[in-house]
C-alpha cells in the first residue's frame, strides 16, 4: 500500500474501498471486513449512504480478526447537504461517529459544495470547528469546483486536504487537477470505474492485455500514476482482492497518455454547478 501525504504531514493510503449503493446489510458488513483482512487500509462511506452502521461493524470484526488497531485505518464519511450550516456540522458528526461505532474519523468531507456559497463557506466554518477542536484528523470537500474553491479560500482559515470528485479517463478533470496541485490540496476520485462501464473500452483493455492486468486493475493503476487517490468499490470478494493488486506494476508515459486521450468531458454522476442533493 502506498500513502499520500496532506499538506498538514498526515497520510491517506491511495486506494480504498467505496461503500456507495452497499445497503446496510451482512453484504456491506462482509466487503468492508474482507477489504480489511485483505490488506485494504482506507473504506470510504458517507450519512447519504445509509450504511455506517454495518461499515463500522465490519471494521470492529477485521479489528478483531486481523489484531489491527483503529489507528491503522484511515475511515472517511460525508456530511450531506441537509446538515450544513456551522451549528449543525457537530452533531451530524456525531451522529456518524455513534453509527460507525468510532470516535473520531480520519477524514469527514462536505459532500458537495450545494447552491449557497455563503451556507457553504458557513458550513466550512464548522468543519474547521471539528478540525481546530481535535475531534477529526483531516477535513476536506468533495465535487467542488475551481470556482467553489476560489470562493471557500477567500474567506476561510484552514484549507481542504483534499477534494473528491468524479473521474475517469473519460473525465480528466484537467484545469481542476491542475489548481489543486498549485494549492496543494490533492485530488480523489469517485466512481474510478465509471460504474464499471469504462471496463469495456478498447484501449482500457488493449493495455490491460499488454500489462498481463484486469481492465479495472489499470483504471485503478492509471489514478495512482496520477498521484490520485481511489475508491474502488465492489461487494465481491475477488474484485475487493483484484482492486487491492496494483502494487507490482506500472504504467508507461505513453500508456498513461493513451488513457488520458480517451476523455470526453463525460460524467456518470451530477454537475455540482447547480446540484443541491435532487
Ligand atoms: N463524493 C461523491 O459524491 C461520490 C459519488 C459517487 C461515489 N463515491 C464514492 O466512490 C466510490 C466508487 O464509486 P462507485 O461506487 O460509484 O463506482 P465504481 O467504483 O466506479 O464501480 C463500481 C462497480 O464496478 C464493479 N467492479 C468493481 N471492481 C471490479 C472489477 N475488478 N472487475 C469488474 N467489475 C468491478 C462493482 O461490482 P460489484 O460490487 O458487484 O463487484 C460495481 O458494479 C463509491 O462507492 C463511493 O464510496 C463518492
Amino acid at each position: 500500500m502506498e500513502n499520500i501525504t496532506f499538506y498538514n504531514g498526515n497520510e491517506m493510503p491511495i486506494v480504498g474501498l467505496g461503500t456507495f449503493r452497499v445497503e446496510n446489510s451482512e453484504q456491506c458488513k462482509a466487503a468492508v471486513k474482507h477489504a480489511i483482512e485483505s490488506g485494504y487500509r482506507h473504506i470510504d462511506t458517507a450519512m447519504i449512504y445509509d450504511n455506517e452502521e454495518k461499515v463500522g461493524e465490519g471494521i470492529a470484526e477485521a479489528l478483531a480478526t486481523t489484531g489491527l488497531d483503529r489507528s491503522d485505518l484511515f475511515i472517511t464519511s460525508k456530511l450531506w447537504l441537509a446538515d450544513y450550516g456551522r451549528t449543525n456540522v457537530a452533531t451530524a458528526y456525531e451522529t456518524s461517529l455513534k453509527k460507525l461505532g468510532l470516535d473520531y474519523l480520519d477524514l469527514y468531507l462536505m459532500h458537495w459544495p450545494g447552491t449557497d456559497e455563503a451556507l457553504m463557506i458557513d458550513t466550512w466554518q464548522g468543519m474547521e470547528d471539528l478540525y481546530k477542536e481535535d475531534k477529526v484528523k483531516n477535513i476536506g470537500v468533495s465535487n467542488f469546483n475551481v470556482e467553489h474553491f476560489e470562493a471557500l479560500l477567500a474567506q476561510v482559515s484552514i484549507k481542504p486536504v483534499i477534494n473528491q470528485v468524479e473521474f475517469h479517463p473519460y473525465l480528466l478533470q484537467e484545469p481542476l487537477r491542475r489548481y489543486l496541485e498549485v494549492q496543494n490540496i490533492h485530488a480523489e476520485s469517485w466512481s474510478p470505474l465509471m460504474n464499471a462501464q469504462i471496463l469495456d473500452d478498447e484501449t482500457v483493455k488493449a493495455v490491460a492485455s499488454e500489462t498481463g492486468k484486469s481492465p479495472a486493475q489499470v483504471i485503478i493503476r492509471w489514478n495512482i500514476e496520477h498521484g490520485v487517490v481511489v475508491i474502488p468499490k465492489s461487494v465481491t470478494p475477488s474484485r475487493i482482492e483484484e482492486n487491492l493488486d496494483v502494487f507490482n506494476f506500472s504504467l508507461t508515459t505513453e500508456q498513461v497518455e493513451q488513457l488520458d486521450r480517451l476523455n470526453e468531458d463525460r460524467r456518470i454522476g451530477p454537475d455540482p454547478i447547480g446540484y443541491n442533493g435532487h
